[in-house]
């Protein structure tokens, strides 16, 4: 069989460690400080339903497509591409599937950084005591005071982007493999002290009403789609992130097991999130739609008053940059090795230049928070972050999607079905195979394909 490549970057050194790193990919400020905003704008509960539907039916079997290709490509996405397209006798622009998520990797990292940044910041507001005793409209002054000054935002979103760049130029394997290992359970730990405090001292009632509550008449097409394309922004799909971490995935290791794992593990940290916040949101009176200072503006509340919340406060922002590391690296992964495998550079000077175009590019959300902001409507909410909220409305809700589309397209039609056969190892009998093509050649494109028909207003 033509099939057994290896990556010249090498390989993970267990099935663990894979699902590590793509849960440290997936669990990042999408889970804690996207997902409670985004539902907040979007009404709660039933919005809720509909992204917990999505990770279900598009997000799983999408993931074990991707970590297949992946894994059967051995490559960069733009190669893998290329060469799976070539062995399946298809056209070989089904690369441009995989340029597609490059790009993309590149416009999130741009504003991910400048977010991450914020948590950088809030790592040395909290060991300072800036929030002990604070009131809500103190906590909310401080974060007023960072987005709008874009000289210190511009630092920390420097700093975060060497951070990252600084680890991508060693390769994945070493450090990053071990740190996730503690990172996660951490972060786990800590939100679900959270958590605690906000069913002792929030609104927990309100806030689970909140989160769970179904009212469909809150949702539009438009909250549809902001909901499935937060299903693959969670997931990290639909960009060769998962992708191109599966190419580093030993043979025989389970992909419908390690995709399920990480899965649930994403959509748990998320929940945990959103019952920390909402509960706090309410009990202070603060509006659960106030957009991307959502999380900025209520957990550092909770700090304040708890006791020992220096150190709990210090410690979860830690956290918090650790899972968006451990994510902005997967985001600029595939970028890095198309630039080693294709244009032929060294790791090192890959970094220095896709970092610094990254870089440049976040400067674009520097400035929306403050002297470029401007006001416009999607999906019937006011978006007042101007360029930045249409990078992220253009990558999450546009090229994530149609990257997931395609690659189900691709896994579900394209490939023999003795190819993914082999690749997933499964038979073709098995009931989960079965399930799995059923929903990667139908209902996972069919349903990509209604949702954003229906939110342009076509269908
Ligand atoms: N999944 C990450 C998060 O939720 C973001 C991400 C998207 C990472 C796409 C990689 C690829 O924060």
């Amino acid at each position: 069989m033509a099939t057994k490549r290896q990556s010249v970057h090498g390989q993970w050194s267990s099935r663990w460690a894979f699902v590590l790193a793509a849960t440290g990919s997936a669990v990042g400020l999408g889970n804690i400080w996207k997902f409670p905003y985004i539902a907040g704008e979007n009404g709660g509960g039933a919005f809720v339903l509909v992204y917990l539907v999505c990770i279900c039916l598009i997000g799983v079997p999408i993931m074990m497509a991707e970590i297949m290709l992946g894994r059967r490509g051995r490559q960069n996405p733009v190669m893998t591409m290329e060469t799976l397209a070539k062995e399946e006798g298809r056209s070989t622009h089904w690369r441009l599937l995989g340029l597609m998520g490059v790009l993309a990797g590149f416009f999130i990292l741009s504003y991910y950084s400048v977010i991450a940044g914020w948590a950088l910041s809030y790592i040395f507001q909290s060991a300072s005591g800036a929030f002990v005793g604070s009131s809500a409209e103190t906590v909310g002054k401080i974060f007023g005071d960072l987005v709008s000054t874009p000289e210190t935002l511009l630092l920390w979103h420097t700093l975060f982007m060497v951070m990252t760049m600084l680890v991508v130029a060693r390769g994945v394997r070493s450090g990053l493999e071990k740190a996730v290992t503690w990172l996660m359970p951490g972060l786990f730990l800590i939100l679900v002290l959270l958590v605690g405090y906000a069913m002792a001292e929030g609104s927990f009632a309100e806030g689970v009403n909140f989160l769970f509550s179904a009212d469909f008449s809150k949702l539009n097409w438009g909250s549809v789609l902001i909901a499935m394309g937060h299903a693959f922004f969670t997931l990290s799909l639909g960009m060769g992130a998962i992708m191109i971490y599966g190419s580093y995935l030993p043979e025989k290791v389970s992909i419908a097991k390690t995709s399920f794992m990480v899965a649930a593990a994403d959509t748990t940290v998320a929940l945990l999130a959103g019952l920390a916040i909402f509960p706090i949101v309410f009990v202070n009176d603060l509006a659960p739609g106030s957009g991307p200072g959502l999380v900025f503006q209520t957990l550092p509340i909770a700090f304040g008053q708890m006791p020992g919340g220096l150190i709990v406060g210090t410690l979860f922002f830690v956290m918090l940059v650790f899972a968006a590391w451990s994510s902005s690296i997967s985001l600029i992964e595939p970028a890095v090795t198309w630039l080693v495998e294709k244009k032929t550079m060294t790791r090192g000077k890959a970094c220095v230049v896709s970092g610094i175009a990254t870089w440049l590019l976040g400067i674009v959300t520097v400035l929306s928070f403050n002297k470029w902001s401007f006001e416009f409507t999607f999906a019937g909410h006011k978006k007042t972050e101007g360029l930045f909220d249409m990078l992220d409305i253009l990558t999450a809700n546009i090229m994530l999607p149609l990257g997931g589309l395609l690659i189900a397209i691709f896994a579900g039609w394209q490939m023999a079905k003795t190819s993914s056969i082999d690749e997933l190892g499964m038979e073709s009998t098995d009931l989960s195979y079965r399930m799995w093509r059923f929903l990667v050649r139908y209902v996972t494109p069919v349903a990509v394909i209604i949702i954003m028909l229906k939110a342009i207003g076509i269908l």
